[in-house]
């Protein structure tokens, strides 16, 4: 891992559906550390929707509200963030999450991913005529840049307990480490 990095924060990447939110909220909870969710974030900020922003002003200026709040982060300190599915593929938002946050990519198989979102309506991306083919598309486009996080855990046969407890685990080998 490169020197020079201020880890006081873990950030959670990953597709939609790999756990973020479920995970974010238990490691928060054990370490007494604050929870943020940056679709949350851009929801309050905005006073709207995530779909509402996406349908009404296109993905580009959701990516644009989504580099402000990356930015913000950095101020943050004793905080586990959940980070929106594509919000690592964008601009320089992975390095900027670097600077302070021990960042942990959450994997699943498509076919894991489609068995967790198929019942929910709120991710305008996958609001496709095939959505499974959709998350196929995007995983792949996205993989190279989720495979760039500290820490890269599979969920899928994973509890969410489980999965909590690797990333506090793998967040004080690299705290002792420094
Ligand atoms: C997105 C994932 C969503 C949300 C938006 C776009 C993506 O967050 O940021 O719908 O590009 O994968 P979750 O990963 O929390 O569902």
């Amino acid at each position: 891992m490169q020197s020079g990095r201020h880890l006081v924060n873990i950030a959670l990447i990953g597709f939609m559906g790999t756990g973020k939110t479920s995970v974010a909220r238990l490691v928060a909870e054990q370490l007494r550390f604050d929870y943020l969710d940056t679709d949350e974030v851009i929801q309050t900020n905005t006073g709207r929707s995530i779909t509402e922003i996406f349908t009404r002003d296109g993905e580009p200026a959701f990516r644009a509200l989504e580099q402000k709040v990356v930015a913000e982060l950095a101020s943050h300190t004793r905080t586990v963030i959940a980070t929106g599915g594509g919000l690592p593929v964008f601009s320089n938002n992975l390095a900027s999450l670097k600077t302070h946050a021990l960042v942990v990519s959450l994997w699943s198989s498509p076919e894991k991913i489609w068995e967790r979102v198929r019942h929910q309506s709120h991710r305008p991306l996958l609001l496709d005529k095939n959505p499974q083919a959709k998350i196929c598309e995007l995983l792949a486009a996205r993989e190279p840049f989720y495979k760039q996080a500290d820490v890269l855990l599979n969920t899928e046969l994973r509890s969410v307990r489980e999965v909590a407890q690797q990333v506090i685990h793998q967040f004080r080998l690299e705290v002792r480490r420094r």
